[in-house]
């Protein structure tokens, strides 16, 4: 399947953030060819989470414009740069926002996926190859987001940051699971780990705290205890399998007080996907003394302290935090992928609106007012 593109820099349509909080523009970009270790990837859906808003916004962050934004996607390869062996031209991959080259101390430990290469890096906006953009328009670099930029119709991702996946799986339902979903998932399954018949609170019932959900109700909990701001999450949330709801805005004390009183001391554990120093540290102190594990996985302000007494860790409490749900992209992926083709796991719950290419800041629309879960933007329409 030999492409006329190969080698050659492609003009395509690109959603271009000039400025922090302006609206996308949908602009002519030149996407250059694949270096050493890089794809050049055919994005065919993309979605868009709050880590993209959160940047996109720029408060508190070390903004860096203009920028191409996404990281939640689905795609095929076009081409692959010199050394690339595990990816060909046709391949159907998801891009991840943290990578995994497979062969750093990260990579190789059974533990972690904070690769030493390939690791989520917020700041920067070039390849590591080389350090240049593979982005421009009239040959003025336009910088890369999370080492994906997906609001492209081409992208160029190093081959670490590529997951192979299933070519039967539906691209415009999967590519939830290139972020958020998997995210979500990973950090009940993988790190808060909780047992048949415990109680989880999960603080913030966007895609994240739902799949977060989605997750403990695998796991066999028995409660499941939702906590948002925006009460209209409730009724949604109801899907996911969340049996009780908590507004922290509907109580004059400490949400932490609220739970610990509904639970006869505190839940077991504890999944906060918010962003918010404050549900972080409610989350962390909402769990059982001598045995509860609170997971972080909000993205918060560069700035912001985690404060607590050192008594709730001496009384015997854990606080843990993660990226990607402690999936290892390449790795592990795949067999999310596979969960759903063997339907153990839905990702169409998640999915609330779509949209063509052309309108893809009605996505930002949504998330702003809190409408809805993921917005699915479709490339070629
Ligand atoms: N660690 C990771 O790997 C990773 C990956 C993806 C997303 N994230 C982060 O996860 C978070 C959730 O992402 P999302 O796409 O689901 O966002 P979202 O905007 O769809 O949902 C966030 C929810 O949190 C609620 N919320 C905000 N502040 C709150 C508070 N103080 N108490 C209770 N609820 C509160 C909001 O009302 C909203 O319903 C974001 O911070 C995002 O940046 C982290
Ligand atoms: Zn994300
Ligand atoms: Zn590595």
């Amino acid at each position: 399947m030999a492409s006329t593109t190969v080698g050659s820099v492609i003009p395509c349509k690109a959603a271009v953030a000039w400025e922090a909080g302006k609206p996308l523009v949908i602009e002519q970009v030149e996407v250059a060819p694949p270096k050493a270790m890089e794809v050049r990837v055919k994005i065919k859906y993309t979605s868009l989470c709050h880590t993209d808003l959160y940047f996109w916004e720029a408060k508190g962050q070390t903004p860096l414009f203009p920028r191409i934004f996404g990281h939640e996607a689905a795609g095929i390869v076009e081409s692959v740069g010199e050394g690339v062996t595990d990816l060909q031209v046709g391949d159907h991959v998801l891009p991840v926002f943290t990578g995994e080259c497979m062969e750093c101390a990260h990579c190789k430990s059974e533990e972690s996926n904070m690769c030493d290469l390939l690791r989520i890096n917020t700041d920067r906006g070039v390849m590591i190859n080389d350090g240049k953009t593979r982005f421009s328009k009239n040959g003025s670099p336009i910088y890369h987001f999370l080492g994906t930029s997906t609001f492209s119709e081409y992208t160029v991702a190093h081959v670490g940051c590529l997951a192979k996946i299933n070519k039967a799986a539906p691209l415009d339902k999967i590519c939830v699971l290139s972020c958020g979903i998997s995210t979500g998932l990973g950090a009940t399954l993988n790190v808060a780990k909780p047992k048949k018949g415990s109680s989880v609170a999960i603080f913030g019932l966007g895609a994240v705290g739902l799949a977060a959900a989605e997750g403990a109700r695998i796991a066999g909990a028995s409660r499941i205890i939702g906590v948002d701001l925006n009460s209209n999450r409730f009724e949604e949330a109801k899907k996911f399998g969340v049996t009780e709801f908590v507004n922290p805005k509907d109580h004059d004390r400490p949400v932490q007080e609220v739970i610990a009183e509904m639970t006869n001391g505190g839940v077991d554990r504890s999944v906060e996907c918010t962003g918010n120093i404050k549900a972080m540290i409610s989350a962390f102190e909402c769990v059982h003394d001598g045995w509860g594990v609170a997971v972080l996985v909000g993205v918060p302000n560069k700035d912001a302290m985690f404060m607590t007494k050192p008594v709730n860790f001496l009384t015997e409490r854990t606080l843990r935090g993660t990226f990607f749900g402690n999936y290892k992209p390449r790795t592990d992926l795949p067999s999310v992928v596979d969960m759903y083709m063997r339907k153990e796991l839905e990702v169409e719950k998640f999915i609330t609106h779509r949209v063509p290419f052309s309108e893809i800041n009605k996505a930002f629309d949504y998330m702003l007012k809190g409408e809805g879960l993921r917005c699915i933007i479709s490339m070629d329409d």
